[in-house]
């Protein structure tokens, strides 16, 4: 039997970690591009590296985005069935302070492996996967963003992804190449990198319950996400390229909530009561409520969570939902996991990682 070849870039991080496990349940052969760093960075697949069942199943390369000869001679090599290009510098925030970079690897990083495999001759024969982003919608132009609503990028970040998104359809229409955009809303989960929202809050509570933080600090606790389960998500990469034609579509849960409804949520999973005072920078929450037996290192009246402008944006993005129609309708889908059910989840994983990081 002749099993499907996947190649994954970004296989180190949140998304192509599971999109990893996903693909080897399905029997394919799966090829990760790591990149160097000077410490370990891959600890979301170590466990999948350790599993004898994938012996023979499950490569790493060493390889980059900006290396564009890395790129050609893996995939000359490797003649992927299918190409997931997840690489990127995907922190927004971030991107403000690194706008060069953060282009290099997002726009020129996906023209590479486009070119890639064009170069390799594998332009009918690899499917390719771009993994844009609701960002791309930024100051929204329709209330619920779909496929066709007019994009307005608002970060380098989100820029860098245009042009992705766009030199994914080029070399789909010039070369007639199986490339796809999945315009995926936010995704979230334990494997989340610790700087994004929804994981800073879950590690930074975790933290604060057993003493070794005392406040969590955030920025704009009035932005507007439509959050998903990532592993939920993958599943729709996947499907993507199995659809019977190259296309663009929209991945969301068509739900959305405020960063501070996400904070208030965490706190009723722990069942500790809290309440808001302030405005503005000055607004805060102080612990109202608790179980002493339960949080013994919490104090009544304690500011647990503050605002610090260090975490706003220069440009921010305040309201995204999504319309995900096209991809019900198409690729039969829709998500499996609500955000409580997330919450629990990344809750559960970040206090149980705290308590034994506590032990040590
Ligand atoms: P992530 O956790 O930040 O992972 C990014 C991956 O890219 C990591 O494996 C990172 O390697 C790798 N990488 C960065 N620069 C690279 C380079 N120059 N060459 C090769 N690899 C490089 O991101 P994610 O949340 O899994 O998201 C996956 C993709 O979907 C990203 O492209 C992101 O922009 C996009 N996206 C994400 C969401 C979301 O809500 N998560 C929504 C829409 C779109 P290291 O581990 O070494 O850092
Ligand atoms: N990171 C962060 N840290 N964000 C905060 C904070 C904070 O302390 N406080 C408030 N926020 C707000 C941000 O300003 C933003 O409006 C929202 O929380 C979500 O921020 P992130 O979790 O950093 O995600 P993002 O929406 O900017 O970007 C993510 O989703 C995109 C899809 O819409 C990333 O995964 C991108 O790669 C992805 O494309």
């Amino acid at each position: 039997m002749k099993f499907k070849k996947a190649l994954i870039t970004g296989i180190t991080g949140q998304d192509g970690s599971y999109l990893a496990e996903f693909l080897l349940k399905k029997k394919y052969i799966v090829h990760g591009i790591k990149r160097k760093s000077s410490s370990f960075n891959t600890s979301r697949i170590d466990h999948i590296y350790e599993n004898k069942t994938y012996n023979n199943k499950f490569f790493l390369h060493y390889g980059d985005l900006l290396d564009s000869n890395s790129l050609t001679n893996l995939i000359s090599k490797i003649q992927p069935d299918e190409i997931y290009n997840f690489a990127a510098q995907s922190h927004v925030g971030v991107s403000f302070q690194l706008p060069n970079y953060t282009s290099q690897v997002n726009s020129i990083g996906a023209l590479n492996l486009l070119h890639a495999i064009y170069d390799c001759g594998l332009a009918k024969k690899t499917k390719f996967y771009q993994a844009s982003t609701s960002e791309l919608y930024g100051e929204i132009q329709e209330t619920k963003q779909s496929e066709k609503t007019k994009f307005y990028p608002k970060s380098p970040y989100a820029t860098s992804k245009l042009f992705a998104y766009w030199i994914s359809k080029n070399y789909r229409e010039s070369y007639e190449m199986f490339a796809s955009n999945g315009i995926l809303f936010n995704h979230e989960s334990p494997r989340r990198g610790e700087t994004f929202v929804t994981r800073k809050i879950t590690l930074g509570l975790s933290k604060i319950v057993y003493g070794l933080e005392k406040c969590l600090y955030l920025g704009n606790l009035y932005s507007l996400r439509d959050w998903g389960h990532a592993r939920d998500y993958v599943e729709m990469c996947w499907k993507v390229l199995q659809y019977k034609k190259p296309d663009d579509f929209v991945i969301a849960t068509e739900k959305q909530y405020s960063v501070k409804f996400f904070v208030e949520q965490c706190f009723k999973y722990l069942d500790i009561k809290i309440k808001w005072q302030g405005k503005g920078l000055k607004e805060y929450a102080k612990i109202v409520h608790f179980d002493i037996k339960k949080y013994p290192l919490l104090k009544k009246n304690m500011k647990i969570v503050k605002i610090s402008k260090n975490y706003f944006r220069p440009n921010e993005v305040n309201n995204l939902i999504g319309n995900a129609n096209k991809a019900k309708r198409l690729l039969k889908w829709k998500p499996k996991i609500n955000i409580h059910q997330l919450i629990k989840e990344m809750m559960d994983t970040d206090l149980e990682l705290t308590r034994k990081s506590n032990l040590k």
